[in-house]
């Protein structure tokens, strides 16, 4: 009740005085700020997640199994942004966002100083395309899962400025994936850029092996990984990658429209920044003679500018908060389970069922692609639409497939009925 209070306060007696009060606020009476114990986990697993469910204002009218495509948030989430909002509005206070730079830091262990803001992956991937020293000729090496987000940024430098782009298709194993770059690369190629995790089947790539292959030979490493953060534990000190784009938006649970680039210590030079503004410039003055200006900052803030919405990553910070009070290891055990059921009840479905996702246990993670041959993966987005469960139909790349994508506010009986749907119609 005293929740509930704090965040009816927080919508402005003025409105509710004279409105009734909006089904998002009533939803706040059952806020529980506390997540529960980590005790509880041990005695009785499902009672932790069940209490994790109510976190998420998440409607129960329908089961979501898209997380892949947008993750929605908790309250704590919600709660933090609608008071940043009102914060800047109310006391005129806007500035501040640095720190999120610092926190998403921590979390994916980078330095700060190697963290840029953006608004989504995209808007990293297109600061990797066009700032890299790529000339006419120059090869690019892609999969053919990729995702419109980091098809757009390279595919519009290879119809600009002539770079030219190669895709192979992401292998069973780890190994053969890798063997398969492998064999694409010649003397021309510059760069490997690649899904950690592609859109499509949600297969875990061997970022950390690629990015090595990638050193070895003298390419740049960029990883589209907007699937990342929130679904594994990251460590991109270790990884080893040269760039990696992401969002908040996802897996992390965070607002909509945040994401993060990172840039590794040693690429801030070679990486050039074409779109810098405040915030990203070094000294300027345009009373000289010449006008002065001395270049970008010193760390990877160069690649973003201008004012941002500080509510969204304060909201941003709530969400590392809330994945960091479970645990991202205790995160990734549940989901990645939940995604193993389901994966192994369709293979009982043999010879009925074409499994995409590899059943490799390091390339499988929250997410199962496959195709169900008795129905299109239209049909069945319609049928499961119907019956009010919402996945995603994969029609990019001529894939034709379907795409589950599990997280922690879903449990076994959610992805039971769809197995049962499944079923009915393989
Ligand atoms: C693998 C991959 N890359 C890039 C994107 C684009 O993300 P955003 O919309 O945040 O730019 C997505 C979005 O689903 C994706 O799955």
């Amino acid at each position: 009740m005293a929740n509930r209070r704090k965040f009816i306060g927080t919508l402005g007696a003025g409105i509710l005085g004279s409105m009734a009060i909006p089904a998002f606020a009533r939803d706040f009476e059952n806020i529980n700020p506390s997540l529960p114990s980590p005790e509880l986990l041990q005695t009785n697993e499902e009672e932790y997640w069940k209490l994790i469910r109510q976190q998420f204002p998440l409607t129960t009218d329908r089961i979501y199994l898209n997380n892949g495509t947008m993750g929605p948030s908790p309250f704590p989430v919600i709660d933090a942004v609608h008071r940043w909002m009102r914060d800047a509005d109310e006391q005129g206070n806007y500035g501040g966002w640095e720190s999120t730079a610092e926190k998403l830091a921590v979390f994916v262990n980078a330095d700060k100083e190697e963290i840029a803001l953006t608004h989504n992956v995209t808007d990293g991937i297109n600061i990797v395309a066009w700032g890299l020293p790529l000339k006419k000729g120059d090869e690019v090496i892609m999969t053919t899962h990729e995702h419109v987000g980091n098809v757009g940024p390279w595919m519009n430098r290879a119809r600009l400025d002539g770079i030219v782009v190669k895709a192979f298709s992401p292998a069973p194993t780890a190994a053969e994936t890798l063997q398969r770059i492998n064999d694409l690369i010649t003397k021309k190629t510059r760069a490997i850029a690649v899904p950690h995790i592609p859109c499509t089947q949600g297969q875990i790539l061997p970022a950390k092996e690629i990015c090595k292959l990638a050193k070895d030979k003298g390419l740049f490493s960029f990883i589209d990984g907007a699937h990342g953060p929130g679904q594994l534990q990251l460590d991109l000190h270790d990884m080893g990658c040269d760039f990696y784009a992401s969002c908040t938006h996802k897996w992390l649970m965070g607002p909509k429209g945040t994401g993060f680039l990172y840039v590794r210590k040693d690429m801030l030079d070679t990486l050039q920044a074409l779109m810098v503004g405040g915030g990203g410039t070094a000294d300027w003055n345009m009373a000289t003679q010449p006008p002065h200006f001395d270049g970008y900052t010193k760390d990877a803030h160069r690649y973003y500018y201008g004012t941002q919405n500080r509510a969204l990553y304060k909201g941003v910070d709530a969400a590392i908060d809330f994945v960091n009070g479970i645990g991202q290891d205790v995160v990734e055990k549940r989901i990645r389970g939940m995604a193993k059921y389901f994966q192994d009840e369709l293979l009982k479905l043999e010879g009925k069922i074409d499994m995409l996702t590899p059943t490799e246990e390091k390339s499988r993670g929250a997410v199962v692609g496959f195709r169900i041959k008795a129905k299109s993966n239209t049909d069945f987005y319609t049928l499961a639409a119907e019956a009010k469960i919402r996945i995603r139909s994969v029609p990019e790349n001529g894939l034709n497939s379907l795409r589950v994508s599990t997280h922690i506010y879903n449990n076994k009986d959610e992805v039971d009925k769809l197995l049962e749907l499944v079923r009915s119609v393989a």
